[in-house]
């Protein structure tokens, strides 16, 4: 068995190769959010209302299209990610924009031995808690760097998904809905551009509902609420169809594909 530090690596590599591949990707469209298109998703948008003002730690920011639409909208944002050449791109772009968010490169488990400052939102979306092997540290973590009152806010595939190895022709069942032993996949391409030539190699890990909600609660917060939605903004799964309000779900609606939750921490 391989170390959690060796995955992080391989991970990381991975990770540096997607950034150039995303950056040119139809699905994250630089182009319009360079002239100023939100990435952000109702979901997030709702959950968090008016940011103006507020402080915002960002969890795995990517190259940073989230944070700064935060940025945007008048947050004081930090973004953190494992991926140098993510942040890279994304202090280019913070500087290209004249926006003022701050970039730190570290693994997401590592947050508070590198930013001290506490938040009154810490935010993270879309394909995050799977890179972790644990949750306990990520859920001290965000309690550490919350302010007293402030807002934890996810959206994140639901468990479920992650079930399913979809490499393979029509997707199967095969994972375990919390599975300990780290997942490894290897294949051409990523889920903004399945054409890309570029191998992806990775290793990833399943969370249940409980070990999420159990690792923030454990951690001191208060958990607002935790929904469950049949509809994706992202078209990342196969045969997914596409609603009237422009989101993604599956054909029979058997289980859902995001989860939502939302956290205080009170003391
Ligand atoms: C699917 S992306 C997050 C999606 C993001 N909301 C977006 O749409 O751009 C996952 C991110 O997690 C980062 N990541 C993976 N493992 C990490 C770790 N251990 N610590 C910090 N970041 C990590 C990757 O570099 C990547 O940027």
């Amino acid at each position: 068995m391989e170390s959690n530090e060796s995955y992080f690596k391989i991970n990381k590599a991975t990770w540096n190769n997607k950034v150039k591949v995303h950056a040119a990707s139809e699905m994250y469209d630089l182009d319009a959010f360079k002239n100023g298109k939100s990435s952000l998703m109702a979901y997030e948008l709702e959950a968090l209302g008016n940011v103006e003002g507020k402080s915002l730690l960002h969890l795995q920011c990517h190259f940073g299209q989230d944070t700064l639409s935060w940025s945007r909208m008048g947050a004081k944002c930090v973004g953190v990610d494992i991926s140098d050449e993510g942040i890279t791109l994304a202090q280019q772009l913070n500087k290209e924009l004249q926006l003022d968010a701050n970039f730190i490169c570290c693994n997401v488990l590592d947050t508070s031995k590198l930013i001290a400052d506490t938040f009154d939102i810490v935010f993270t979306s879309y394909g995050v808690i799977g890179w972790l092997p644990d949750l306990e540290p990520w859920g001290q973590m965000i309690a550490e760097r919350l302010k007293k009152g402030g807002t934890f806010f996810m959206s994140e595939f639901h468990p479920m998904v992650w079930m399913f190895d979809y490499l393979e022709g029509n997707p199967t069942l095969k994972y375990g809905y919390m599975q300990d032993e780290a997942i490894y996949e290897e294949y051409e391409g990523t889920y903004a551009n399945t054409n890309s030539k570029m191998v992806s190699k990775e290793y990833g890990w399943n969370h249940g509902l409980g070990e999420v909600v159990s690792a923030l609660s454990e951690a001191g917060l208060h958990i607002d609420y935790l929904q469950e939605h049949d509809e994706s903004p992202y078209n990342i799964l196969p045969d997914l169809v596409k609603t009237h309000s422009g989101m993604y779900v599956t054909q029979d609606k058997l289980y859902p594909l995001i989860f939502t939750l939302k956290a205080t921490k009170i003391n």
